[in-house]
This record gives C-alpha cells, structure tokens and sequence, in this order.
C-alpha cells in the first residue's frame, strides 16, 4: 500500500498553508535550481512525475514544451492542476503513482521530477524504467531531499541545539543505513526513503544515464537579502539535484559488484 500523505487532511491544510505564505524553500531555493537545470527552450513531449499542484507543468510548456503529462498520487494535488490548466488542450494528468505509471518506450524528451523520489521505495527499478521512456539522448531532471536531511529524519531533530535553543550544528547520523524513515512532518508518520549520494548515482548511471550536473543549491542571494535566515540553508544542504542524459546505447558502465 503506498503512502498517500498528501491526501491527509492535516497534512494538506498544512503543506498548502506552507506553500502559499512562502514558508517552505521551494520557490527560494528549489525551485530556482531546478529551472537553472532545464534547457531554455524545451522541445517535445514532456512527463513530470509527482507534478502536485501542476506549476512546474506550466512552467514546461511556457518554455516551449509541445505537451505535458502530469503524474501525482494525490487526488487533491491533481484536482487543483486540473483547475490550474483547465481548458489546456496541451497537458495532461494522472492521478496515479509514479511506480504504477506505464508507458510506451521512448515517449518522452524530458522527464522531470520535483521533490518526489523521496517518497519511492526503490529507486533504482524507477532509473530503469525513467530510462526507457526516454528517447534516446533524452533528459532526466529531478530533485530530491537531500540524504545529509534525509538520514537522521525520525531519529534526530536535525538541528542539534545548545541550552539557548540556539543551532549549533546539523546532526547526520545512520547515513548508510539506507531504507524507510518516518517522521513528523505537520503530522506523524510521513514515510520517506533514505539513500546516499553514491546509490542515487550509481543508480542513474546503472540505469544507463550520463549524469551532466549535479546541484546542493542554497536559496537565491535576493532571496538571502530580503530574508537573512535563509542564510542558514548554506550550512547544510536541504535538497540535492542532477540532471542526466539517456545515453545513446544504453549503458555507460560495466556491472560493479556492490561494495560490502
Ligand atoms: C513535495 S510535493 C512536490 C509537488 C510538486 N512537484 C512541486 O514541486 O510543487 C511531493 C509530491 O509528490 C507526490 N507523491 C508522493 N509520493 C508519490 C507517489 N508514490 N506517486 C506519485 N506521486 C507521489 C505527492 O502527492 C506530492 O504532490
């Protein structure tokens, strides 16, 4: 059974509440580095996996875009992309899980993902399948929280503080220890997936991708000056993000045994 913690009640009112008073990092810091990572002009067809309230949809066809498919689990998330492109000819959206979502092969140009992998228990079979939907020399851009913030979730507070409650430093803690994290997140228990840098990577790259750039971004330095406690997401990554290209005869690695 898959986690749909979007669809709480709680949980919503409080990601929504998050997202429109601008307290989360997402239009200071994630998104920015995502769109830096995008080409400037997108051609073709376009899958955005985990697309929630569609914004990025829209962003992808004002870029250029020929069409878009949105895929979210959440029936509240696809309900209101569906407000937001209502009467769009050109987008599309699923109200599914990403791992159930099927497709033929080489449908897609781009393939993007914004903050959602965290949420899928194995990543590596979605590298693999993210791969084969793409054309050849196709693109994967995604984000994903960041295994410095994903390690300790549920097992420290993340910042660990003096008696001043003032934060001294980022706890990391259990960081090979890979696997299902639950935490509170505006209610208990929201699962997360945790894994190190090198298995995403090792991932993309058995999969078949050429990963061209990889980002640990801070918020913007506009965003920094307007509001200094932003400053803080410099000490230690929040989010991390790669951009990979199909390459052109699939694999760009031979099989490594897996370091025990
Ligand atoms: C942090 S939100 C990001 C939404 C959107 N990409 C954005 O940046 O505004 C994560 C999204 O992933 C979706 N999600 C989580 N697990 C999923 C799954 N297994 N399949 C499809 N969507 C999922 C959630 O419903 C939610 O809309």
């Amino acid at each position: 059974m898959k986690q749909n913690i979007y669809d709480d009640p709680q949980f919503f009112a409080g990601y929504s509440s998050m997202r429109k008073t601008g307290g989360g990092l997402n239009e200071v810091l994630e998104q920015p580095a995502m769109v830096s990572l995008l080409p400037e002009v997108i051609h073709g067809t376009v899958l955005d996996l985990g697309c929630g309230d569609g914004g990025l949809c829209v962003r992808l066809l004002d870029l250029g875009a020929n069409s878009v498919i949105g895929v979210d689990l959440s029936q509240n998330m696809i309900r209101a992309a569906r407000e937001r492109c209502a009467g769009r000819k050109d987008i599309q959206f699923h109200c599914l899980a990403i791992e159930d979502f099927q497709s033929p092969d080489g449908a897609f140009d781009l393939v993007v993902s914004s903050l959602a992998f965290h949420y899928i228990p194995n990543l590596e079979a979605l590298f693999h399948n993210i791969q084969a939907w793409l054309k050849d020399g196709g693109m994967l851009v995604f984000s994903i929280e960041h295994p410095v913030a994903t390690c300790s979730q549920g097992i420290h507070a993340g910042w660990y503080r003096d008696a001043n409650n003032k934060k001294c430093h980022w706890q990391v803690d259990c960081y090979a220890d890979e696997g299902e994290r639950r935490s509170r997140w505006f209610v208990d228990g929201v699962i997360k997936y945790h894994r190190t840098v090198s298995s995403i990577v090792n991932h993309l790259v058995g999969a078949g991708f050429h990963i061209v750039r990889m980002l640990e971004p801070h918020a913007t330095e506009k965003a920094e000056q307007e509001k200094p406690s932003l400053l803080e997401e410099r000490r230690r990554p929040p989010f991390l993000l790669m951009k990979a290209l199909k390459a052109k005869h699939g694999k760009t690695e031979p099989d490594f045994a897996p370091y025990r």
